[in-house]
């Protein structure tokens, strides 16, 4: 297997003031993923990212990057970097601004201009590219940031809150733009606590609550924990089969029958139950937590956790 891109073991921040804004964070990011970075606000997700980036240092680190020490800034030549609330001279072009960060990725004019022209167009910026800045929408400026990001040709990419006030359009887009990069063999990391977004297309996450991770996980197997199905009912049950069914593990609630688990070999002994009382079922449903769900009940156990 390949040895992981990000590959933290200890990173801790104390910013002046005595904010503890990272406890000491161990995490592992799979080359070739979508990692997702989930959290409240002031959680420390932007912190992680800006030490990473080099932008801030840590209080203590220990980790690697692209196989080198946090920090080791030669491999920042192969890290690309959203970050959050980003903003661009609105006097220059679209294109400009990603013409600009070719320069100070040291590419001559020459070189610049077919790479700048082929992230335009990944962007689906291209028609837009020479109109100013101060013309475009949140959505197309965050387009604009992507391209920037990318004019290194990252194999890791740090998007810190990519679709922080973009409309629904715009946050399809950039998560077609985010797929795009993993297929072309690039490792995206997202700060987000827009959950439902990272939902459709990150393949780990974890959950950072004020400076220490909470949970991580594949996002099928951290959901799948928490399946359950939902049967809904023609008609209300006797007292007598739900005393039955509870027998069976199932719980009866306003005409709906909730079965945890999801294992479908488990669900057809309730099934066969009811269909020998000649119960008419209405529909079956296989329900997953949500991501915002299991988000919300993290950071609600966490708060639980914390000493008084
Ligand atoms: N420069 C700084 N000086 C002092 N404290 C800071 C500084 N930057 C961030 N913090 C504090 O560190 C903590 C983590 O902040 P950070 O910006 O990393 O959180 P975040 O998860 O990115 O939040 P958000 O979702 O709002 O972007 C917060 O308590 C914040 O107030
Ligand atoms: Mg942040």
């Amino acid at each position: 297997m390949e040895p992981p891109v990000l590959d933290l073991k200890h990173v801790r921040k104390v910013y002046k003031g005595k904010v503890e804004a990272l406890q000491g964070i161990a995490l592992q990011v799979p080359p070739g993923s979508v990692f997702g970075l989930l959290g409240p606000n002031g959680a420390g997700k932007s912190t992680l990212v800006k030490i990473l980036t080099t932008i801030i240092r840590a209080t203590e680190c220990e980790g690697e990057m692209l196989g080198q020490p946090i920090g080791h800034k030669p491999s920042l030549q192969k890290v690309g970097y959203l970050p959050e609330h980003a903003r661009f001279p609105d006097y220059l072009t679209g294109r400009q601004v990603v013409e600009y960060s070719a320069g100070m990725a040291g590419f001559t004019v020459r070189q610049a201009s077919s790479r700048v022209e082929a992230l335009l167009e990944l962007v689906g910026m291209r028609d837009w590219a020479q109109r100013k800045v101060r013309t475009y929408s949140k959505g197309m400026k965050q387009r604009v940031g992507i391209a920037q990001a990318l004019v290194n040709d990252p194999k890791l990419l740090f998007l810190d809150e990519p679709t922080d006030g973009v409309d629904p359009e715009g946050r399809r887009e950039i998560r077609e733009i985010v797929k795009r990069m993993r297929e072309e063999g690039c490792t995206v990391f997202i700060n987000t606590h827009l959950l439902s977004e990272l939902e459709q297309v990150a393949d780990r996450v974890a959950i950072l609550a004020k400076g220490a991770l909470v949970r991580e996980g594949d996002l099928e197997e951290l959901t799948k924990s928490k399946e359950e199905y939902e049967i809904v009912l023609a008609s209300p049950l006797s007292d007598e089969l739900v005393y039955k069914l509870e027998t069976l593990s199932a719980v009866v609630a306003n005409g709906h029958i909730l079965f945890k688990g999801g294992d479908p070999k488990q669900l057809q002994p309730v099934i066969d139950f009811l269909r020998h009382h000649e119960v008419v079922i209405q529909s079956i449903q296989r329900n997953r937590l949500s991501l915002e769900e299991l988000f919300l009940e993290v950071v609600e156990q966490s708060r639980n956790e914390e000493p008084t």
